[in-house]
């Protein structure tokens, strides 16, 4: 059993994570053999051996130049060069950010935006680059009224003003050692050089089915279906048009993508404006393009935040504040979960028990009910942080847990104001919003560490798989596209679709459609910290709003059950992402679990399918050494250096 009171025991339990790392090799579950490259691949980049049915070779290997842990087997080779050219982890993280964006495109790039939490080991200051997308000034909440999502989701109109071009400048500029310029190589010479098509590169673009993201309009659908068929695994891919985007920012700054200045030769937010007035011509009734204009462009800037800071059984645990939900939402269900000993098989937990699965999905569907009434923006509505993570509060709401019984009805959102400001009364308790959907295949994260102990921890995003499924570019005078090579996002899904106005007010309901607002996020990029304040891990995941169970299910899995980084990695997770009793685990989730989890036993509709994809690294804080663990859900792959190095 693992409940923790005293600082040792913290220090303890901190070192045991690292120390056990080090230790093992095991990957947990049954899914190795999933992912496997197809016969043929001819990559000049190994795929991540546990997607091959082996243990990964970086696993328990201990590295001191650095370590960078990425989604693709090119990004992370991108940040590991940078890192060998004397670039720090911030210079690290952005290569690996732009190569992203060649090499799986349908998740991030500068078409969306990120946050990009930074750990500096010289201050010690840990920050957040906020390059969330913005709504337009002509956006209106009631934009996506009677839009379903397979409507809204690929139209201009989902468009957010994108961030990541911003927030890169401003990490490098502020936190890095090399140029933007410089960090954009590896990207460059990827999209003019080419990569092999790697198999999930292939899988994802679904060109056999008509309604396809990646085909959503002509440009796209050559692009990833070229002649209408899948590329061949191992095929050269090149993205001439994206290295050329990448070229006028490396020459320009982030002024050439923002701003039209035909002058310098900088034209990419005319594709932009273009690319977001897109109306999907095969849908009845026609498709609605964006509103954003140049000067939605021109304003848009990056935001630096402070990280919200927590703790599970005495370890240090910062996530990412509003615009995201992240933060909140991972602290409350950690600290609900604190009082029961989910690592005591004794008592009936331990890991994939039914005990531990049936507490962790009700405190999850406690915390998606706040989540859906109290998140949103910080910067338009009061998001009452302070109360959803008050001692009382969580208390309060931990108690509708009960172990052996599944939660019913459904919990409805409480009111943590009164736990905010004193002297406020309770007010009534409000209905539950519309679950969230999770339709979210367009993100990634990646963490890096550096030789000087500087650490990124970095969530970058398109919102759905291929965004809106639209290249930026526009149209010549004589007809012809230019095309800019990126997707541009569909990241003003994640506001509400029906406006949730205060009839008696008039007030904006926190997570509605407003001009110049960001929506909620549910990103959460991650640090977990020793009892020095330094830095002891960086994790994080896509997966829509189930990143904030699969930051969770990492936690826990460290911390209670005693897992290697890699084996917390691996193991297969749960996630509950709305008040409702549906849950979805991988599909090598304990299957004795899964069903007395389901209709014959608690309740519980149960879903199978992937939950997440996470990246992480560590730092041994008794003798410096780093580590990496990567997911085999993708394509997850640990470079550590020196490259002869690990051991
Ligand atoms: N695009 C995923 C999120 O922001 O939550």
């Amino acid at each position: 059993m693992h409940m923790h009171s005293s600082p040792s025991l913290f220090r303890l339990t901190t070192t045991r994570v690292a120390i056990l790392l080090a230790c093992s090799t095991v990957v947990v579950g049954a899914h190795a053999d999933r992912g496997k490259a197809a016969p043929g691949l001819q990559s000049s980049v190994n795929l991540p051996e546990q997607s091959q049915g082996k243990p990964p070779a970086w696993a328990g290997k201990a590295f001191r130049q650095g370590v960078v842990s990425a989604a693709n087997p090119y990004a992370a080779e991108a940040g590991a060069k940078i890192l060998e050219q004397g670039g720090n982890a911030v210079d690290a993280a952005v290569a690996v950010a732009y190569a992203l964006n060649v090499v799986e495109p349908q998740s991030a790039g500068i078409g969306g935006g990120g946050f990009m939490m930074i750990h500096m080991a010289r201050t010690g200051q840990t920050v957040i680059i906020d390059s969330r997308e913005e709504a337009p000034a002509g956006a209106t909440a009631s934009m996506f009224v009677g839009q379903a999502f397979s409507r809204r989701s690929l139209q201009g109109v989902a468009v957010g003003i994108p961030g990541m071009v911003r927030g890169t400048e401003m990490a490098v500029n502020d936190y890095g050692k090399l140029s933007l310029s410089q960090v954009l190589q590896p990207a460059i010479a990827l999209a003019d050089g080419g990569f092999a098509a790697t198999p999930r590169f292939v899988g994802s673009t679904a060109c056999s089915s008509a309604t396809s993201r990646a085909k959503n309009s002509p440009v796209a659908a050559e692009y990833f279906c070229p002649g209408g068929d899948f590329r061949a695994v191992g095929s050269l891919v090149t993205n001439k048009p994206l290295a050329q985007t990448f070229r006028q920012i490396a020459a320009h700054g982030a002024d050439c993508f923002y701003r039209h200045m035909p002058e310098k030769g900088c034209d990419i937010a005319l594709g932009i404006i273009e690319g977001q007035q897109y109306n999907q011509p095969n849908l009845s009734p026609i498709g609605k393009g964006g509103s954003m204009t140049l000067a939605d462009l021109a304003q848009y800037q990056a935001k630096l935040r402070v990280p919200i800071e927590g703790s599970y059984r005495g370890h240090r645990i910062k996530s990412m504040p509003p615009p995201s939900s992240g933060a909140l939402t991972v602290l409350q269900i950690l600290k609900m979960l604190e009082r029961f000993p989910l690592g005591d098989a004794s008592q009936g937990y331990g890991f994939g028990a039914l005990k531990t699965a049936n507490v962790m999905a009700d405190a999850m569907r406690l915390a998606f009910a706040d989540r859906a009434i109290w998140m949103g923006d910080a910067d338009f509505a009061p998001v009452p942080a302070r109360g959803l993570l008050a001692k009382d509060y969580v208390a309060i709401r931990s108690q509708q847990i009960t172990p052996g019984a599944r939660l019913n009805p459904n919990p409805s959102a409480d009111d943590p104001r009164p736990y905010e400001m004193a002297g406020l009364s309770a007010a009534t308790r409000l209905a539950v919003a519309a679950p969230p959907i999770s339709h979210e295949n367009g993100t990634t994260h990646f963490s890096v560490v550096d030789k000087w102990g500087n650490v990124v921890s970095y969530t970058n995003t398109i919102e759905s798989g291929y965004g809106i499924g639209v290249f930026a570019g526009y149209t010549l005078p004589d007809g012809s596209f230019k095309n800019h090579g990126f997707l541009l996002n569909n990241e003003l899904t994640d506001f509400n679709t029906t406006p949730t106005t205060n009839p008696f007010t008039g007030t904006a309901g926190f997570n509605d459609v407003e001009p110049g607002k960001r929506p909620r996020s549910s990103m959460a990029p991650s640090m977990i910290f020793n009892p020095d304040g330094s830095p002891l891990m960086a994790y994080g995941s896509p997966g829509g709003a189930t990143i904030i169970n699969s930051v969770v299910n990492v936690t826990i899995n460290l911390i209670d059950h005693g897992m290697t980084m890699q084996e917390a990695v691996d193991a297969p997770r749960l996630s509950v992402s709305s008040a409702n009793p549906t849950i979805t685990v991988d599909p090598w989730f304990p299957a004795a679990t899964v069903t007395a989890l389901g209709p014959l036993g608690l309740g519980y509709a149960v879903n199978l399918s992937d939950v997440g994809s996470v990246q992480t690294v560590l730092i041994d804080p008794k003798t410096g050494k780093q580590y990496g663990a990567a997911d085999a859900r993708r394509e997850g792959t640990v470079i550590g250096l020196p490259r002869s190095g690990g051991r």
